[in-house]
Parts: C-alpha cells; sequence; structure tokens
C-alpha cells in the first residue's frame, strides 16, 4: 500500500514507471506540492523488494525537502530509485530510458547523481532531458567538504568559546570525494587530522602528500579527539558507538548519521556536540542549486560559509527549546518549508 505510507511521511507524489524496451523499472517521490521544482538525485540499486525501493525513494526525497529548506531554497525534495543491479542492469539505453521519464515529468524533478550513478550517467541522461544538472562532480564535493568547514567552525565555538582550528584534532571517517578534500581543508587550517578508509589506496595517496596521523578503521570511534567526522556512511552513530565516542564534537557530510533521532540526544548526554546532517553536509546542494539560479562562484562561496550561522541559530534553538540539535533542525527546516 502506496498511499498509507506517503501519508506517514507527508509525501504529496510518487509516481513508478517502466519501460519493457530497456528494462527500465523506477521510482519517482516528491515530497512538497508546493515547493516546485523537487530536486534530488537519482540512485540505482539492486533492491531486495519493490517496499524496500519504495521507502528509499520516500526517506531521501524527505531528507531533500528538508536540507533544501534548512539551505534557504524555495526548491523541494525529491529523489529517483533506478531498481536493478547496476553492474549487470546499467546501460546506456536504461540510462537514456530514465532521462525521457524525468523529461516527461515537465521540470517538477531536477536530478542528479547519487549512488551507484555517475556524473558520466547523468550525462547519458543529459541527452534526453534539460533536467540534469551537477555533472561537474569534484566541485561540488569540494564544496560539501567546505560546508562540513564552517560547520565545524560553529560547532567549535559553541564547545570551546573560539571557532579557530589551531590545537583541534579531527579524526575523519572516510576519505572518498568529500573526505579527502575535507581532511586537506584542515590541515590547510593548521588542524592535527587523522584519518580512515575501508581502502588502504585512499588512505596511501592522502598520506603521501600530507603528514596525516592515520586510524584503524574498527578503532575510529575509540580514537581521542576534538571532532569526529563521519564522511563515509551512514548510522554511524548507534547504541554501539555512542558510549565508545571519545570527542566532543560530531560533525562530517554522511547522510543520516545518526541510526535514529534519539541517537542525537544521547550524544548531548555525554557532553557531545551533534551537528545536523542536513545542514553541515550542504554545500554540494547549495553549489548545484546555485549554479542553476546564476549565482557567481563568489557568492555560492558565501551561502556555503553562511551554514556557521545557520548551525548558531540551530544551536540557539536547542537551548530555547530543550530539544537536542537534530530536533532544532528538523523545526528549523519545517519552519522554512
Ligand atoms: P565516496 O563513495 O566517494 O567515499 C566514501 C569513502 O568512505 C570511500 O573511500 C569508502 O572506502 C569509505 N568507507 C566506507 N565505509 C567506511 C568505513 N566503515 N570506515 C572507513 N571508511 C569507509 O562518498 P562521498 O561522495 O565522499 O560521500 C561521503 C558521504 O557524504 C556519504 O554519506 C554521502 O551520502 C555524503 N554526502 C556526499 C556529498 C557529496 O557532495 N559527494 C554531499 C552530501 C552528502
Amino acid at each position: 500500500m502506496v498511499l498509507p505510507e506517503m501519508a506517514d511521511g507527508g509525501h504529496a507524489e510518487v509516481a513508478f514507471f517502466r519501460d519493457d524496451e530497456t528494462g527500465l523499472e523506477c521510482i519517482v517521490a516528491i515530497y512538497d506540492a508546493d515547493r516546485q521544482p523537487a530536486v534530488g538525485g537519482t540512485r540505482m540499486y539492486d533492491y531486495a523488494s519493490e517496499a524496500e525501493a519504495l521507502e528509499d525513494a520516500l526517506r531521501l526525497s524527505k531528507a531533500m525537502a528538508y536540507k533544501t529548506a534548512a539551505a534557504g531554497f524555495d526548491e523541494g525534495g525529491g529523489k529517483g530509485v533506478i531498481l536493478g543491479d547496476p553492474a549487470t542492469d546499467k546501460d546506456e539505453a536504461l540510462l537514456r530510458a530514465y532521462g525521457r521519464v524525468v523529461d516527461g515529468m515537465r521540470g517538477s524533478f531536477h536530478t542528479g547523481v547519487d549512488m551507484n550513478i555517475t556524473t558520466e550517467d547523468v550525462s547519458v541522461m543529459g541527452t534526453e532531458t534539460s533536467y540534469v544538472g551537477g555533472t561537474e562532480g569534484g566541485r561540488l564535493a569540494e564544496r560539501t567538504a567546505r560546508g562540513v568547514v564552517a560547520g565545524m567552525r560553529a560547532c567549535l565555538r559553541e564547545q570551546y568559546g573560539t571557532a579557530s582550528f589551531a590545537d583541534v584534532t579531527v579524526v575523519v571517517q572516510g576519505l572518498g570525494k568529500v573526505g579527502a578534500p575535507l581532511a586537506e581543508q584542515l590541515v590547510d587550517r593548521g588542524c592535527r587530522v587523522a584519518v580512515a578508509d575501508l581502502d588502504e589506496r585512499r588512505v596511501d595517496e592522502l598520506t603521501a602528500r600530507h603528514d596525516v596521523g592515520v586510524v584503524d578503521p574498527d578503532a575510529v570511534y575509540d580514537e581521542p579527539c576534538d571532532v569526529f567526522a563521519p564522511c563515509a556512511t551512514g548510522a554511524v552513530v548507534n547504541d554501539r558507538t555512542v558510549p565508545r565516542l571519545q570527542c566532543d564534537i560530531v560533525a562530517g557530510s554522511a547522510n543520516n548519521v545518526l541510526a535514529e533521532d534519539r541517537h542525537a540526544a544521547a550524544l548531548e548526554e555525554r557532553g557531545i556536540l551533534y551537528a545536523p546532517d542536513f545542514v553541515v553536509n550542504a554545500g554540494g546542494l547549495i553549489a548545484g542549486l546555485g549554479g542553476t539560479l546564476g549565482l557567481s562562484d563568489a557568492e555560492i562561496d558565501a551561502r556555503i560559509d553562511d551554514i556557521e550561522t545557520r548551525l548558531e541559530e540551530i544551536f540557539e534553538r536547542r537551548d530555547r527549546e530543550d530539544v537536542s540539535t537534530a530536533v532544532a533542525a528538523n523545526r528549523y527546516a519545517e519552519d522554512r518549508m
């Protein structure tokens, strides 16, 4: 049953599409009826069931709606999911068919990269529709890292009374498109940085160029530091890891950092400040949307740096309303929807 699930999440629209010729099966979820267009990436995944794919589309489109609102944009949240194994089912015909699906939505949904959909794949979709973007890839991730740095400044001021990175130690989990430039930006600011990645080549690449420490991926939660920056997968703050964390701040790019919203309160009980993920990781979104709105690079960077002020407002709201930072961030976004 789709409508009850939509009602639970507050979603406005869910559309299912299939195409005999290419085998395409996909779902597009749009969160808000009155904030158009909906923006959000498209992912491809070999879901165990249609229900699991629908759940992903609903969850991710809602998260995008909160992210765009918190970042000060009028656009709403959307998400596309393509059901299938990216290793065997993804080809040009399928991506073009998906491009036609997006085009058929006549601009109500604008999409780009996400898990298992690369900038090259988006370029292929773009042969069928103009409602795709973000094909510049790396720069968006670098700007996501810039936004995380801005968010960390607000967190440092909140915890230590100064936004200086001198003498601050940050542990970066995941050295991918965001984690690697984040580590570099932090080193440039005089920060002590330690890194962890399951892929040793990523660690080797960074340590060859920078004086950073290395942490075993399994020991990352036990490593004493000022800031833990999760930049890999989601749900890393959970019942098992909260008691282990040896940091004062959790601020990173990963989406859905908290296994559940209650883990923000669990962190705060331990005196650890949590920077809500969708606020602190909005740099790439701001760059992508800012580009389509015709903002200059300097204007985009200024808007990304505003993440610092946005977080300060959220911390004030947390104090005023006596809630966790996660709840305060949700309310902050809802006020702007
Ligand atoms: P990526 O796929 O380029 O990099 C992820 C890295 O994490 C990989 O090097 C992987 O080996 C490593 N990793 C995975 N599990 C790990 C673990 N348990 N311990 C240590 N390392 C691990 O991903 P990307 O683009 O850098 O994104 C990172 C996170 O930030 C994701 O959660 C993503 O959803 C989020 N995000 C990314 C944005 C972007 O601009 N790329 C924008 C907003 C959020």
